[in-house]
């Protein structure tokens, strides 16, 4: 159950199960008597592309998955007597693509976008009682629509409300701290109550309480005989000595909003209060409760690798757990509105959200024909508003974006149309400020686009920070997105060299690779370092996502606009973190950046049977100040971070008139051996003293699988997730790395199998399946509970001479 909605009243339902679901076109499927008895049964969240097949003929850019064509959904449901007068109304969270809605035979209302929560009103068409009423949901997503996966289908919760006639209106309220300090703060409240009934004595009870459950504050207001109609109630209260919501403490207060109609409470409404001091400095970045903090941030796409765009809650979290492991304190939901899941949990766990509308506004972008363009003139107010009406009180959200590399950079228009958005924006949200994402700053500043945002977001451009700054000192800007570096988790190509494409079709790890705005990680270090106006950077991507397989796949205008030229290739490379959790080596290279607990990494793996005496580069990744190199017992010398810079042959940065082909790093250290098996070990110091260390060993023969759950105890609600990391590896325990055998998976009791996966790019085995090969040594097996069976779920894995222990997960 959501945290915002108080359910001691019993409101809020969902609506999640037993649904039935046929995939194709569809006649009269919306009239109550059609017959669906040959449909096939489904649970909510539920994406009706992921499973496959993976074919050639699906466009890789989309993850090579059947995501178009039409799909409908249907539910029947009663709603008792004794609701006869109450307000009912139904949640979608999203529904991709296109939603037409309709209720016993009748349409009740469309909605494009599918990214965004939309509530229908039942109660006018309702029948009461024994007598059943149907829902029928149809859904039309195009093919050459999006960039990257959309998922397919309602794929995000669904929500059942019965509501007193008299009751605090769906996303009623909108709460703002206009003056916050550390002995006080001042909250605003604005509170819709709708009255859908006659007129009643009612009260409105405000309480906000902290998350100890003190309540710090008690407010009553009469609403006296409240007519029918919506009324709008505004409040201002002062929490005294405020508990501050911070990236470090993320404390959140709730309101309670309670509604007593004649004596009796019939109403519950719960809204998120975080209370922070958000500023924006144009010369020093951007301060947290009176403090700068640098934007450690990641770009994340929404889909959730093997289980496709389903909002399922652990998911998301286990993915926000990850990056925050790497040092990430903030998210850009590119490019588009997340779900609710998302930003609740980025609530909790102190990650400060930049949450985008668009990708494209009134112009197509590349091939992408059926893209949010047709519908840009028609929607994008109601999308607009509606994104923020739904996310204005999560403490999280910090800043909105309006767009990602709109075409309208580099049209007379396009600070026209900028000025627009921008003004929705601060109407429905006078309290934060407003960004986008430009990849062609010099437009986007010629035609007014950047200065009709609050701040600018520079797309791949480090080298002109300084000069931007310059030119225009009082514009707050932020890296709205760098790096777009590739690679393949695992894999290693010698000699380190550029190079578009590679045979194997995957790429190497040494992170050189990417597209022609691309440049390693570092880059964007050394300048961010340089220009602390620039208030932190959003990397292209924390994790690798469903779609676009840079630098495989050709190019976008080589044609109709599909990206299969080197299939199977159908996700991308560019995620810090492989497509199912497992770092990269990129993922350390970040964390030795952004954290500040001692580590060490050392790349590459040390199995190279077939190149003994061959040189091998090596490098190191610290946040400590130097690393010695130990190969076989034997120091290769200790190197100093920022001072023995590693040689990367790279050229980069191109949109900004400068090629280099060579770049010298000061965040790596880089050894170059002749490899001899046996063991490398790094051993980091500061100060002198061992900090971290790290040893790999050249590992035997695959002997042995082992299976490490994330969790070993998960909710038996039919949703909740362990992760299972699946390792083969020699007698003696090391690691694989280059193993690939196949392994099978029996999952018995209170679980079942959810999907599989391996972060293997370049593959069309199916992640609904109860097997899968191991990629570089390590695969990943996701068990779901069943809703309501405890017990427990007995985990085994079958793989060709290898042994193996099985292992138990309870449900609870
Ligand atoms: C950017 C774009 C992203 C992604 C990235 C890949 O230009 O905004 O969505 O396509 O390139 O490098």
């Amino acid at each position: 159950m959501s945290y915002y909605q108080a359910d001691k009243l019993g409101q809020k339902q969902t609506f999640n199960h037993n649904w039935l679901f046929s995939k194709g076109k569809q006649v009269d499927a919306e009239k109550t008597a059609f017959d669906d008895s040959s449909w096939q049964a489904v649970s909510l969240p539920h994406d009706w592309a992921i499973e496959g097949p993976f074919e050639n003929k699906y466009n890789a850019r989309n993850g090579g998955l059947p995501f178009h064509g039409d799909g409908w959904y249907r539910k029947s449901f009663k709603i008792s007597a004794a609701d006869k007068d109450k307000f009912v109304s139904v949640t979608f969270d999203g529904a991709m693509y296109d939603a037409h809605v309709y209720i016993n035979g009748e349409f009740i209302g469309r909605r494009p976008f599918g990214y965004l929560a939309v509530n229908y009103d039942l109660t006018p068409h309702l029948n009461y009682g024994d007598k059943e009423n149907v829902i029928a949901v149809s859904l039309s997503p195009k093919d050459l629509s999006t960039r990257w996966y959309p998922g397919a289908g309602l794929y995000r919760h669904t929500w059942l409300e019965i509501n007193d006639p008299v009751h605090v209106a769906k996303w009623g309220t909108y709460v703002t701290t206009p003056e916050v300090t550390r002995e006080k703060a001042t909250v605003d409240l604005e509170t819709k109550i709708n009255n859908f009934g006659g007129q009643a004595k009612s009260e409105l009870q405000t309480q906000i309480i902290a998350a100890d459950g003190t309540v710090v504050l008690n407010a009553s207001k009469n609403l006296g005989k409240l007519a029918k109609g919506t009324k709008t109630v505004n409040q201002s209260f002062t929490i005294n000595n405020p508990i501050l919501w911070d990236t470090e403490n993320p404390h959140q207060y709730k309101i309670l909003s309670s509604i007593i109609k004649n004596g009796v409470t019939v109403d519950q409404h719960t809204t998120p209060l975080g209370v922070r001091h958000l500023e924006f400095k144009p010369d020093d970045g951007f301060w947290l409760n009176w403090r700068r903090v640098q934007i450690n941030g990641v770009c994340l796409h929404h889909d959730n690798g093997p289980i496709g765009a389903i909002a399922n809650r652990r998911a998301i979290q286990r993915k926000l757990e990850i990056m925050q492991s790497m040092g990430v304190n903030s998210i850009r939901t590119s490019h588009n509105p997340p779900s609710p899941e998302m930003v609740e949990l980025a609530d909790e766990m102190g990650i400060l959200m930049q949450v985008e509308s668009f990708d494209v506004w009134g112009i197509q972008k590349q091939s992408v024909h059926n893209g949010y363009q047709v519908f840009f003139d028609e929607w994008h107010e109601r999308d607009l508003t509606d994104m923020i009406i739904q996310y204005r009180n999560n403490p999280s959200v910090y800043m909105w974006s309006i767009g990602n590399e709109i075409m309208e950079q580099r049209e007379k228009h396009g600070g026209a149309v900028a000025e627009m958005l921008t003004k929705i924006a601060h109407k429905v949200d006078p309290s934060r400020l407003v960004s986008a994402g430009f990849n062609n700053p010099p437009g986007a500043i010629k035609n007014g686009l950047a200065a009709a945002v609050d701040i600018p977001g520079l797309n791949y451009k480090p080298l002109s920070y300084a000069q931007r700054h310059k030119d225009h000192p009082t514009w707050p800007l932020v890296a709205s997105e760098t790096s777009s570096i590739t690679s393949t988790r695992g894999v290693y190509h010698f000699p380190i060299e550029k190079y578009k494409t590679h045979d194997s079709r995957h790429v190497t790890s040494y992170d050189i690779i990417g597209p022609p705005w691309a440049y390693p990680p570092e880059i964007e270090f050394e300048y961010l370092a340089k220009t602390p106006a620039v208030m932190g950077e959003y990397m292209w991507t924390g994790f690798d996502y469903l779609g676009e397989p840079t630098p495989y796949g050709g190019k976008d205008h080589s044609g109709d606009g599909y990206w299969n030229a080197d299939w199977p290739v159908r996700s991308s490379s560019f995620g810090a973190v492989d497509l199912v959790g497992f770092p990269k080596d990129r993922y350390y290279l970040y964390q030795s950046q952004w954290t500040t607990k001692p580590m060490v990494h050392v790349l590459p793996h040390w199995n190279w049977q077939n190149k003994i005496g061959e040189v091998i580069p090596v490098m190191a990744y610290t946040n400590a100040e130097q690393v010695e190199l130990f190969v076989n017992g034997k120091s290769m010398g200790r190197k100093t971070k920022g001072v023995d810079k590693a040689d990367l042959p790279v050229n980069f940065l191109r949109w900004e008139g400068e090629k280099r082909e060579n770049y010298q790093s000061g965040y790596r250290l880089r050894w170059d051996v002749k490899y001899q098996p046996g063991e490398i070990k790094v051993v980091a110091y500061t100060k002198g003293k061992v900090a971290a260390e790290q040893v790999v060993k050249t590992a035997g023969l695959p002997a042995q699988v082992e299976l490490i759950p994330d969790r070993t105890e998960i909710d038996a609600d039919g949703q909740d997730l362990s992760y299972i990391t699946v390792l083969v590896k020699d007698k003696d325990g090391n690691i694989c790395p280059t193993a690939d055998n196949q392994i099978r998976f029996f999952v018995e009791g209170a679980g079942v199998i959810e999907a599989v996966g391996n972060g293997n790019s370049a593959t069309v085995a199916p992640f609904k399946a109860d097997y899968r090969r191991a990629f570089n040594g390590k695969a990943m097996l996701i068990v779901q509970s069943k809703k309501g069976e405890v017990g427990d779920i007995n985990i085994r894995v079958y793989s060709d001479q290898l042994k193996s222990k099985p292992i138990v997960i309870k449900a609870k």
